[in-house]
């Protein structure tokens, strides 16, 4: 028997910018699932790069092929999002084991709190490395991070931290 029900998933972050390891989970995120809301935190106490704004366009622009992702901002508990909008699962990228601990710690937390499950995805070995806070060091001190974002996110980064 067929479920109506639509299997929904959250993809939560910093997103300070989207990267492009964050870009293929996203994409393989929106295959499994019917609907993918990718939430951008709104962290007051930690200081970002570009405005929540900012990081919402850059996510619209690099998902703009997933007709089934929508991007949107949140504050307070990724939990509680989880219960308001109604989505069961947290996925999460791991890159390295490196990840690992801190992960498992929130899922741990999150199941905890209201039943929440986080499911965790492999990062492509491309990326394994590739991180927003190394993609702004890099770009702030002009080398080169064209293979890691998107060209509309490297543009962003060239205006940012480009010479003023
Ligand atoms: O991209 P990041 O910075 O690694 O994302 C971390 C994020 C935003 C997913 C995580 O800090 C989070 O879920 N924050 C929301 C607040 C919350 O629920 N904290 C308790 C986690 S157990």
């Amino acid at each position: 028997m067929s479920s109506q029900r639509v299997r929904r998933a959250l993809c939560p972050g910093s997103f300070d910018p989207v990267t492009n390891g964050h870009l293929d989970i996203i994409s393989r995120v929106a295959a499994l699932y019917d609907e993918v809301v990718v939430a951008v935190f709104i962290n007051q106490s930690k200081q970002s790069l570009f405005s929540v704004d900012e990081r919402k366009e850059m996510l619209e622009e690099g998902t703009a092929d997933y007709p089934n992702v929508r991007i949107e901002t949140f504050q307070g508990l990724v939990v509680d999002y989880c219960r308001a909008h109604d989505i069961p699962v947290i996925v999460k990228g791991l890159r390295a084991v490196s990840d690992f601990d801190y992960e498992l710690q929130m899922a741990q937390m999150n199941r905890g709190l209201a039943g929440v499950d986080t499911l965790f995805m492999p990062t492509n070995p491309e990326y394994s490395f590739l991180a927003s806070s190394l993609v702004k060091e890099i770009a702030k001190w002009g080398g080169d991070v064209s293979s890691l974002v998107p060209p509309h996110v490297l543009q962003r980064l060239k205006e940012r931290t480009g010479p003023s």
